[in-house]
């Protein structure tokens, strides 16, 4: 579904990306992991437009996204939710979330379904997104994202800052988009976590792809994961 082909990216005149390949299917969760700084962020924001790679070729079901524009790849049906949110702070939930059902003109079915998966939000419907807890931003962003039903989605460290009951609750609505075929490139400080719901890790050092493994053959062999996060287990 999503493809990324020797990707190359630039801030200014330092290499970033350097030939990064990888691909999600849909359906399937893939982690993207490395150390801070490797160039997992960056990834997210070339797929979706807001840095324009250098050389290489990014895909979606065949459509080259490489020179779109962020909104284009949006209506394309690929949603992200960067790192430490980004909601409309003085707006309410539910215009939050109604940005999101405008985009691609989905309707008020959608936006049932997603507040099912979120129901402490029903609740907040009149709040303004900005004095929302941590816990429930992330929630919101994540529900915004959704409301675009997206055919990828893409979470930067969708769990920083939240309790671990509430992990567990993303992670399981994140695990349950499998079933409608959405195809997830979850970028995740919570290795253990991520290792629960994905499919396959991609490991990212220095801004190239470094190795690749699905979490049975890391648990197998946890090398990898000493290597290139710095995790022992
Ligand atoms: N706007 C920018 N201008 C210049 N350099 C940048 C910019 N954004 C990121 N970088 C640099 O690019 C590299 C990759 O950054 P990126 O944010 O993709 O890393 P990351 O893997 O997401 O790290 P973290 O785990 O800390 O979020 C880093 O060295 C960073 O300092
Ligand atoms: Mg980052």
């Amino acid at each position: 579904m999503l493809r990324l082909d020797n990707v190359d990216c630039y801030y200014g005149a330092v290499r970033v990306l350097k030939g990064v390949s990888l691909g999600v299917g849909a359906g399937e969760i893939v982690g993207l992991l490395g150390r801070n700084g490797a160039g997992k962020t960056t990834v997210l924001r070339t797929v979706m437009g807001q840095i324009k790679p250098r050389a290489g070729r990014i895909e979606m079901d065949g459509n080259e996204l490489t020179a779109l524009a962020p909104h284009d790849v949006a209506r394309l049906g690929i949603a992200y939710v960067p790192q430490g949110r980004r909601l409309f702070a003085g707006l309410s939930v539910e215009e939050n979330l109604r940005m999101g059902l405008l985009v691609r003109g989905s309707g008020g079915d959608t936006l049932d379904r997603v507040l099912g998966l979120f129901p402490v939000l029903t609740e907040r419907m009149r709040q303004r997104a900005g004095t929302l807890s941590g816990g429930e931003q992330q929630m919101l962003a994540t529900a915004r994202a959704l409301c675009l039903d997206p055919r990828l989605l893409l979470l930067d460290e969708p769990s920083e800052g939240l309790m671990p009951t509430v992990v567990a609750t993303l992670l399981d609505t994140v695990a349950g988009l499998k079933d409608r075929g959405v195809g997830v490139l979850l970028v995740e400080q919570k290795v253990e976590a991520a290792l629960q719901i994905a499919d396959r890790i991609v490991f990212i050092e220095n801004g190239a792809v470094a190795g690749e493994a699905t979490p049975e053959e890391l648990d197998e062999d946890p090398q990898p994961l000493h290597r290139y996060v710095g995790i022992r287990r």
